[in-house]
């Protein structure tokens, strides 16, 4: 790793689509308290791949959740598209969520009664707006046409987590966040998963947020937050790094730093 490896990319940007300004958000109260997300700043131009890496229980959902306003900070703001939706009240927050927000869950989520098609319809029948791709144009994006009569049960996991993607897109949303979208999958799926969320930056030109602890996935993103105890302990480009295995190895000396452990490289 080179000294210029950490820079922050895309803070201060003008075209910021996403701005998160001091956030922190506490579990519990008393000496129960958790703090989940600590003093946490960044921004997120549009398009971008980003990816959350971090330990379990470093915050990583739960920045995740304040950022698609499924989650209220207890202290700072998050903007969207030029709304500071953490001063937004129901129903104007859930119309937001439906208009800029899609998101994908490392359990799928699917309902198991129903087909793929009318899994990926399901948030417009719910009241959502349906964006510019119909289901069977989003099921054709995903690789899953011939399988768009077909209910969860008789899908992979694979497949189940494209139907997922292909749901968090039905309403046209800028943004699509992922939870460890790879996280129940098996290394080639995962992989499948990780080139479609590329393309769907790369193509589509949406921004994609996933929560991984996987540097081969984080790899296929454009940028990497790290966070440890809830704060944001590193923020760098990809492009920095060779492969997955050079990217790991930065993200275990973060890790580790200050362990009292010498660092590994
Ligand atoms: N709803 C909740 N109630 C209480 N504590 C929570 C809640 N959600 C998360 N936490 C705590 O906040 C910390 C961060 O959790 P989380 O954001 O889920 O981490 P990660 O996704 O990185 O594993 C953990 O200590 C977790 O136990
Ligand atoms: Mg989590």
């Amino acid at each position: 790793m080179n000294s210029d490896t950490v820079t922050s990319v895309g803070s201060n940007s003008p075209t910021a689509l996403i701005e998160v300004n001091e956030v922190t958000k506490r579990f519990g109260n008393g000496i129960a308290t958790v703090t989940a997300v600590e003093n946490v700043s960044f921004t997120v131009p549009s398009p971008q791949f980003l990816a959350i890496m971090g330990a379990s229980g470093s915050g990583k959902s739960t920045l995740l959740h304040l950022l698609g306003g499924l989650t209220r900070p207890d202290e700072g703001s998050v903007s969207v598209n030029g709304t500071e939706i953490t001063k937004l009240r129901e129903p104007k927050l859930t119309y937001f969520r439906r208009q800029e927000i899609g998101i994908v869950f490392q359990a799928f989520n699917l309902v198991p009664t129903l087909t793929a098609t009318d899994n990926v319809a399901l948030p417009v029948l719910a009241g959502g707006k349906q964006g510019t791709q119909s289901v069977a144009e989003l099921l054709e994006l995903v690789g899953l046409t011939d399988r768009r009569d077909h209910r969860p049960d008789q899908l992979s996991g694979g497949e189940q987590q494209r139907v997922a993607i292909a749901r968090g897109l039905v309403t046209g949303p800028p943004i699509l966040l992922a939870d460890e979208p790879t996280g129940n999958l098996d290394s080639v799926n995962g992989t499948r998963i990780c080139e479609l969320l590329q393309r769907l930056r790369r193509e589509q030109e949406r921004t994609v947020i996933a929560v991984t602890h996987e540097p081969e996935v984080a790899m296929w993103a454009d940028r990497v937050l790290v966070l440890k105890d809830g704060g944001v302990v590193a923020d760098f480009e990809t492009g920095h790094f060779k492969n997955a295995q050079d990217l790991a190895a930065h993200y275990h000396e973060l890790l580790h730093a200050n362990d009292g452990e010498p660092a590994l490289c």
